[in-house]
């Protein structure tokens, strides 16, 4: 059994992780910078930068004294190099290279996405004990920064494949963008999740994008302008009426994902759809996947809310499973800001 130290830093979280290669969790911390951007509304990328650097060391060093080992009884170091902000991700990949070097131990670049599509593989010592989904896999992405359904043939970026995107917004994005015209504050996807709860969703009538036309993509930011649009006509709401835009927005897009992630899975013709990213913690999303699966006799793998957003310990994972078919990468490895997946969605192509 080997052990992988996972370094996460391309957005907004500075993550060190010590995880087996059979995805038990020994230690996760993850530093979130949030009270950094709260002010902005959003990342500012070189506060991003600046933030990871005076963060990285101690998360490393926590993450190493929770899971009780020492630098030298690892075996590997794996690190998000792409995609993400590049400043924040030369960070990680700088400090992972130093620590690998230092300690005489391989080094594994992660891309984040294969990160989120295998963190269900992830099992904390708080997780009820679930069976791992077996490949083929459909996988929705739905984070900050990417919304996308993948079909998952095996644990290897070449053979993933994009079936359709987001042509805009990411999932997250409209969350958040939304959550700022409400006057929620950064991000405003555990907010909207929360006030939903206590709303009607038959409220207001959104429009639900894309519904109908028998595709694989998303376009969200129709539905953030006609949140926009109903503001400025009613004026900002409080209360009760709060919840009811919060639960009416949610319902359009926790139904749009689903739907859409188990059209794939009948469409791919595999038995398990799994989900990822920071939108996967949403539990109307969580709720809505669990029953259209069980409908369609199609089993549901959802990672613990822990797993969805940005952590290193999926990256760990991710790294260890790179070690069972590749040797580790050199001191070359680059950060870049895009993924190692196919895109085939167009941003903005096509009438709506
Ligand atoms: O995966 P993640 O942590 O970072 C990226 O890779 O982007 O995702 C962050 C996104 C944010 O947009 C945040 O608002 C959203 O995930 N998010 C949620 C929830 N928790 C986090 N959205 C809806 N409901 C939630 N409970
Ligand atoms: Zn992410």
């Amino acid at each position: 059994m080997s052990l992988f130290l996972g370094i996460e830093s391309s957005c907004d979280e500075t993550g060190a992780a010590v995880v087996r290669d059979d995805g038990i969790v020994l230690s996760d911390v993850v530093q979130s910078q949030v009270d950094v951007h709260t002010p902005f509304g959003g990342v500012v990328p070189e506060l991003a930068s600046r933030d990871h650097l005076r963060n990285l060391g101690p998360v490393v060093r926590d993450a190493l004294a929770v899971a009780r080992i020492t630098l030298h009884e690892i075996d590997a170091v794996a690190v998000t190099h792409r995609p993400g902000l590049v400043g924040a991700l030369l960070v990680g990949v700088q400090a992972a290279k130093g620590i690998a070097w230092a300690a005489g131990k391989p080094l594994y670049g992660v891309d984040h996405l294969v990160g989120h599509l295998l963190s269900v593989f992830l099992r904390r010592a708080e997780d009820r004990p679930s069976p791992r989904p077996k490949f083929p896999f459909v996988c929705l992405i739905a984070s900050g920064g990417h919304t996308a359904l993948y079909r998952v043939d095996a644990p290897h970026s070449s053979r993933i494949v994009e079936l359709g995107a987001t042509r805009d917004d990411a999932a997250g994005e409209a969350f958040d963008k939304v959550g700022k015209l409400l006057g929620l504050g950064y991000p405003g996807g555990p907010q909207i999740d929360a006030l939903a709860s206590q709303g009607d969703a038959s409220a207001v009538s959104f429009p639900r994008p894309m519904r109908h036309d028998g595709s694989l993509e998303f376009s969200f930011s129709g539905l953030k302008t006609s949140v926009a649009a109903y503001l400025g006509r009613e004026g900002a709401p409080a209360g009760r009426r709060l919840a009811d835009v919060c639960a009416s927005f949610q319902s359009v897009v926790t139904s749009t994902l689903a739907e859409k992630l188990l059209r794939a899975a009948l469409r791919e013709n595999v038995g398990s759809v799994v989900l990822g990213g920071g939108v996967a913690a949403n539990r109307e999303l969580r709720a809505r996947v669990t029953d259209l699966a069980a409908e369609r006799g199609i089993a549901a793998h959802l990672p613990s809310p822990a797993s969805c957003t940005d952590n290193a310990a999926m990256i760990a994972y991710a790294g260890a499973t790179r070690a069972r078919y590749e040797a580790g990468d050199g001191w070359d490895l680059v950060a870049t800001s895009a993924t190692v997946l196919p895109r085939n969605t167009r941003k903005g192509r096509g009438p709506r």
